[in-house]
């Protein structure tokens, strides 16, 4: 199936890169904790090929899922890839031997872990590169400009094709912008968790993507009994809605959420053929303003 027949249409970030609204993360694929290898390759490197198959042309990854794994199980299922396919990677943070996910935001270690991408994805440049600031789930306060200059240098010199930022505040992303311009937003954000309504319209009238991490709640799954009985009257779920807000939200946000088994893989993509009504967007608009 060609990208643009995938049911949610296409967003154009940037001159080359036109991805479908509904693409695919890539984190869920590495063991638990995301830490080591997953419990069945197989089943990674199909759910992969089945996302492509499908249509999605997004993909979604970091060197430091596994670490390392995640981006060599891409380039196991994929490689050579197919033309359209876009592959977004973040850089900022590594791993301890524990699992856990210390920064890893100097200059050198940013330069490293672009390193890292192009070579476990065996790529010459990488499509879109995010700086990943801030804490968990959460921006935190502070200057960017070290960390995206030295980002801003490896795309002189081509290593990069272009550049987003994640788990950054309003303030955060115009600091970006005035070093080097900044085709996608990631942070957290999903029908229950709302903080950055401002900012998504700020970016959509700037035609800038907005990309939310955890749009299905991520380690903690949405659960709301406003999802569950719509999903009920439209005879899908509680996560396919939730997803299909998402696509109603704003044309500039892009979904990518993240599975390791193909039935979830479906279940997501057939969000996008959920046309909601201006009651039901309504009801949905409860859940954040705990009307529920
Ligand atoms: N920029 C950042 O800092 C950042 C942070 C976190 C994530 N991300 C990116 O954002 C992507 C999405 O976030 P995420 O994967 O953490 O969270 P998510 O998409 O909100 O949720 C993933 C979880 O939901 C489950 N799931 C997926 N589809 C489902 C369905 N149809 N029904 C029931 N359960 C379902 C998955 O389990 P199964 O495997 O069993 O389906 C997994 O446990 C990641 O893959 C990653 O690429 C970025």
């Amino acid at each position: 199936m060609a990208a643009k027949e995938l049911p949610g249409g296409t967003f154009t970030m940037a001159d080359g890169v036109t991805v479908t609204r509904m693409g695919y993360g890539a984190m869920q694929l590495a063991g638990p904790g995301v830490f080591g290898p997953p419990k069945d390759r197989d089943a990674a490197v199909a759910v992969l090929r089945e996302a492509v198959e499908l249509g999605i042309n997004h993909i979604d990854t970091s060197d430091f899922y596994g670490p390392h794994v995640t981006n060599h199980i891409i380039r196991e299922a994929l490689h050579p890839y197919p033309e359209e396919l876009r592959i977004v990677t973040k850089v900022g943070a590594s791993r301890d031997a524990q699992g856990g996910w210390p920064h890893a935001r100097s200059p050198e270690q940013l330069r490293q872990a672009v390193h890292d991408n192009l070579n476990n994805l065996g790529l010459e440049a990488l499509d879109v590169v995010n700086l990943r600031m801030g804490g968990f789930d959460s921006p935190e306060p502070g200057s960017i400009a070290e960390q995206f200059t030295a980002l801003a240098e490896l795309q002189q010199e081509g290593l990069i094709r272009h550049l987003g930022v994640s788990t950054v505040s309003a303030d955060q992303v115009a600091e970006a912008q005035s070093i080097a311009p900044v085709v996608c937003v990631q942070n957290f954000y999903n029908i229950a968790n709302r903080a950055d309504d401002a900012l998504i319209d700020s970016l959509a009238a700037q035609g800038v993507a907005y990309v939310p991490y955890f749009p299905l709640g991520g380690f903690t799954p949405l659960q709301s009994g406003t999802l569950e009985s719509l999903a009920a009257d439209r005879s899908t779920t509680p996560m396919a809605i939730a997803l299909a807000w998402l696509l109603h939200r704003s044309p500039n946000i892009l979904l990518i959420p993240g599975t390791s088994s193909v039935a979830h893989l479906h279940e997501n993509v057939s969000a996008a053929t959920l046309k909601l009504s201006e009651d039901e967007l309504g009801t949905l608009d409860g859940i954040a303003e705990g009307l529920e």
